[in-house]
């Protein structure tokens, strides 16, 4: 019998800090969920870690512990493609490539580029300006039918189109146009100690960012102190607009636990947030701590690891390959 082809997700995280709850529900646990259906790519942006400075051993570091997250939170490396991204040299080649086929005015109005050249004034690099012409190469490549993201990268994945039908519209269907996949529930998770700001990766030292890999105990230190908010209903009710602390434990409960908002306010109806806190960062100790168990086991196995970004960035250069070479014709570069 014919084999039906799978169709294809890709996706991608800086390893630019410790990985955090924020980007745990908010990606890689919806990667997981979707291994068994489709054919994945996944991939540590490293290239993309270098428009904010990186220290080199912490980069390093971080790189090979994010490739042990992915295969710990489910990423089984026999059915998905798991690579260092600068290990693939076609992605910087194409990036260069698109870079000529994004326009100065685009790359100007992405948010995040407003938002980390202010918090980053003493180094607003050409890279980090180009960034999204980078990420849509890293996506293009791979002609992927699926683009799993949080909230924050929707705009980037929307660049992406608007790039790559800019590019097919001059010389034929050469890149095919993927959706963004946002999840329902954890497509933007806050910090637990300004929930009006994204748990980020980059303020990992910040008591508002879970890392995956702390100890329980700091995790529940954590949620016992999350801001919840000043107004004095101390109840538990989704209400994003008014109580966004609370909305956001509910939203991180809701993702650890499979539980709906209506389930959540009848479970802890008459209760106070003092019973509601404790009780999120205990569910969020016991869904981290098998990944965490097995990040920590990986991460003693050196050569397995290597053994399987090695194959990963046999399998990613073969694909990418591909459409580099389709490219380069189509643009006018003389074959080799
Ligand atoms: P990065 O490394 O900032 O984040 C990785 C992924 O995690 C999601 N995420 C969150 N989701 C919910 N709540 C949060 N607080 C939170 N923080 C992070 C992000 O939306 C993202 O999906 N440019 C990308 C990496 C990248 C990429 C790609 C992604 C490079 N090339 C190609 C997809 C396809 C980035 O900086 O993500």
């Amino acid at each position: 019998m014919e084999e039906v082809q799978k169709k294809r997700m890709l996706s991608g995280i800086k390893p630019s800090g410790d990985l955090t709850l924020g980007s745990y529900l908010g990606a890689v646990k919806n990667w997981a969920e979707r291994a068994e259906q489709y054919d994945c790519f996944y991939f540590m942006a490293d290239l993309h870690a270098i428009t904010v400075r990186q220290n080199p051993q912490d980069l390093r570091r971080r790189t090979l512990e994010q490739l042990a997250q992915y295969i710990a939170c489910g990423l089984d490396p026999e059915k998905n493609t798991l690579f260092v991204q600068s290990h693939v040299h076609q992605h910087a080649e194409l990036g260069w490539v698109l870079d000529c086929y994004s326009m100065f005015g685009e790359l100007s109005r992405m948010t995040q580029f407003k938002d980390k050249s202010a918090k980053n004034a003493d180094n607003i690099n050409a890279g980090l300006f180009t960034y999204p012409a980078l990420m849509a190469a890293d996506i293009l490549l791979y002609q992927p039918d699926l683009v799993p993201v949080g909230e924050d990268q929707k705009q980037h994945v929307e660049l992406t189109h608007v790039i790559a039908r800019r590019f097919n519209g001059i010389y034929g269907d050469v890149f095919k146009i993927p959706e963004p996949f946002v999840p329902k529930v954890g497509a933007r998770i806050m910090s637990l100690t300004n929930p009006t700001a994204k748990m980020s990766k980059s303020e990992s030292e910040d008591a508002g960012s879970v890392l995956l890999m702390s100890p329980p105990e700091v995790i529940m230190k954590q949620f016992k102190r999350a801001i919840t908010d000043s107004d004095t209903e101390n109840c538990v009710r989704y209400d994003k607009e008014n109580k966004p602390g609370v909305a956001n434990l509910m939203t991180i409960y809701s993702a650890v636990t499979g539980q709906s908002y209506d389930q959540i306010e009848e479970e802890f109806a008459g209760q106070g947030y003092g019973k509601f806190k404790p009780v999120v960062g205990e569910a969020v100790v016991e869904h981290l701590r098998p990944i965490r168990e097995e990040t920590q086991r990986l991460l003693k196995d050196k050569a397995y690891l290597e053994s399987v970004y090695q194959a990963g960035a046999q399998k990613a250069s073969y694909v990418a390959e591909k459409t580099l070479r389709k490219v380069y014709k189509k643009v006018g570069f003389l074959a080799k």
